[in-house]
């Protein structure tokens, strides 16, 4: 990404195994750095990042850091990138600043590995400079960030026009985070960005229809499920399901049972799924079945609040849902109902009489239910 925005970086490539390390030091010649590939920070402290003076070492050295695990996340990819002559390590990033609603610039002449530690001890020693949203960093606000971060006249002014770019690639790719750390001056007198980390804003994917290459990896077989159907589903570590409209009432739903399964065994809500407004028999089927698809779940908490989609339509929802799973529903269901249509909506599953659905008439008791049947 940095190397089509014109960032100065220098040629990496990716290997999956020590000897795909090998042959990629081959071909890149010489010196080489050997880099974990894994969305966390603090990769050097954790062995992830060695020095390699010949393809063998690099192969050596992939052999260590593949398998390793950094803060949990198990290295499967290495990076093998050229390796540069240091004379000086800076840290440079632009973020989105929540709290401040702007952009936050922060800048440092003394980067490296341990900026974090940096900002701890000495934070006067990390320039954090706001960002206008509407003006952004051009060659002005840019040399103002690095004098603000301690880089001398000559230093500001070559590391500006790289600030100038991180910037364009910050707004352009709709990120929420472009970081370098670090960014370097090497021995011939260069600037480099030697390790880039970058977060990308979900909300804007559909501006960018090129990224397919960058999708996560790292997630859950039911949560990768649910957002290839589009639902809104975090696994959690409990036994009761939960399927309701509405991220507040999703929320509040994991509250009661949470509350309530204190009273059984300490059972606790499996998950957090919305189905959103239009709680229809597609959508309720394909809640239902990443639901189901958790063996941790004993049973399952469908709470729905008719509102546009009225009652009746969720409960033929849920009809259909059962209809179209067929055996594979084994798990039992307790469902509470309330808000438009209500009446409708609870004869419509009392007629179905389901032997595995239980409806319920407050959301209090439903919790209570589901509770207990997942503690059997
Ligand atoms: N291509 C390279 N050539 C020479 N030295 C490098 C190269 N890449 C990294 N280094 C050195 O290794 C250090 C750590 O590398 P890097 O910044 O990639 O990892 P890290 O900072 O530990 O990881 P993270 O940013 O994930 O915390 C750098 O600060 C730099 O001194
Ligand atoms: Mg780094």
């Amino acid at each position: 990404m940095f190397e089509r925005y014109g960032v100065p970086v220098l040629q990496g490539l990716i290997a999956d195994t020590p000897e795909e390390a090998e042959a990629a030091a081959a071909k890149i010649g010489g010196l080489t750095v050997v880099k974990a590939q894994v969305k966390t920070g603090g990769r050097g402290l954790a062995g992830g990042v060695k020095v390699a003076k010949t393809p063998a070492d690099a192969k050596e050295a992939a052999q260590k850091i593949l398998g390793l695990d950094i803060k949990g996340h198990i290295v499967k990819r290495v990076m093998i990138a050229e390796g540069a002559s240091i004379a000086k390590e800076f840290y440079f990033s632009v973020l989105l600043d929540r709290s401040n609603r702007t952009f936050l610039s922060l800048c440092s002449v003394e980067g490296g590995m341990d900026i974090e530690q940096l900002a701890v001890e000495r934070p006067e020693a990390l320039a954090k400079i706001a960002v206008d949203a509407v003006r952004g960093i051009d060659k002005a606000k840019a040399l103002e960030i690095a004098k603000a971060g301690g880089f001398d006249d000559e230093l500001a002014e070559k590391v500006a026009d790289v600030f100038v770019t991180l910037y364009g690639v910050f707004v352009k790719e709709d990120a929420t985070l472009v970081e370098v750390n670090p960014l370097v001056l090497t021995t011939d007198g260069k600037i480099l960005a030697l390790d880039g980390k970058v977060s990308l804003d979900e909300n804007a994917d559909f501006r960018h229809t090129d990224r397919t290459d960058l999708e996560r990896d790292d997630l859950d077989p039911l949560e990768a499920k649910a957002k290839s159907m589009d639902l809104n589903y975090v696994k959690l570590d409990g036994q009761v399901g939960i399927i309701g409209n509405g991220a507040g009432l999703v929320m509040s739903t994991l509250d009661v049972v949470a509350y309530a399964g204190e009273k059984h065994g300490g059972v606790r809500p499996a998950n957090f799924l919305d189905i959103g407004g239009g709680a229809s028999a597609e959508v309720m089927a394909a809640g239902l079945d990443v639901i189901l698809g958790d063996p941790q779940v004993k049973s399952v908490f469908v709470n729905v609040f008719g509102g546009i989609t009225a009652c009746d339509a969720v409960a033929n929802g849920i009809v259909g849902a059962l209809e179209t799973l067929g055996s594979s529903a084994t798990k039992p269901l307790v469902v509470r109902l309330d808000g438009n249509n209500v009446n409708e909506g609870r004869r419509i599953l009392a007629e179905y009489a389901h032997p595995l659905v239980t409806v319920v008439e407050t959301m209090d008791e439903a919790a209570d239910k589901a509770a207990e049947l997942a503690n059997k």
